[in-house]
């Protein structure tokens, strides 16, 4: 059975089950690998995308919960990495094994979309649920922080 759903500004029709979760949807039907399977139970957020803009595990998503909707992944986020976030995230040096951090940067860009002056208060709740083993934090904050003062 076909699931039809917009990712990254253009039409997909999948085909597999409809409980398939969206991370396997991503990585393996359509090929966009950016997207990363950490713990598979909701619980670090590397798989993090956007479902109509909002921030959702797609570990914890299934296909049929996409169908009809719009799903931007971290190749999708800006059409040549120039979202404020992709080069506050290059200006901080961010990453250290990179592993987390599509996740990370799906996380805050639906913060700053929705805040565009969070305080670092609101930052450090909203990031709260992803995890980075390389701990990173510190730099993330800072990243977040610049894009949001630069735009
Ligand atoms: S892989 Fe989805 S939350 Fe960890
Ligand atoms: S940079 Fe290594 S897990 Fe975050």
């Amino acid at each position: 059975m076909a699931t039809a759903f917009t990712i990254n500004g253009t039409t997909a029709s999948v085909e597999a089950g409809p409980d398939t979760p969206l991370l396997w949807v991503v990585r393996e039907h359509l090929k966009l690998t950016g997207t990363k399977f950490g713990c598979g139970s909701g619980l670090c957020g590397a798989c993090t995308v956007h479902v109509d803009g909002k921030a959702v595990r797609s570990c914890q998503t299934n296909l049929s919960e996409v169908a009809g909707k719009k799903v931007t992944t971290i190749e999708g986020l800006s059409p040549n990495s120039s979202h404020p976030l992709q080069k506050a995230w290059i200006n901080e040096q961010v990453p250290q094994c990179g592993y987390c951090q599509s996740g990370q940067i799906m996380q805050a860009a639906e913060l700053l979309a929705k805040n565009k002056k969070p305080s670092r208060e609101q930052i450090v709740a909203h990031m709260d649920g992803n995890i980075c083993r390389c701990g990173t934090y510190p730099r993330i904050v800072r990243a977040i922080e610049r894009a949001a003062r630069e735009g």
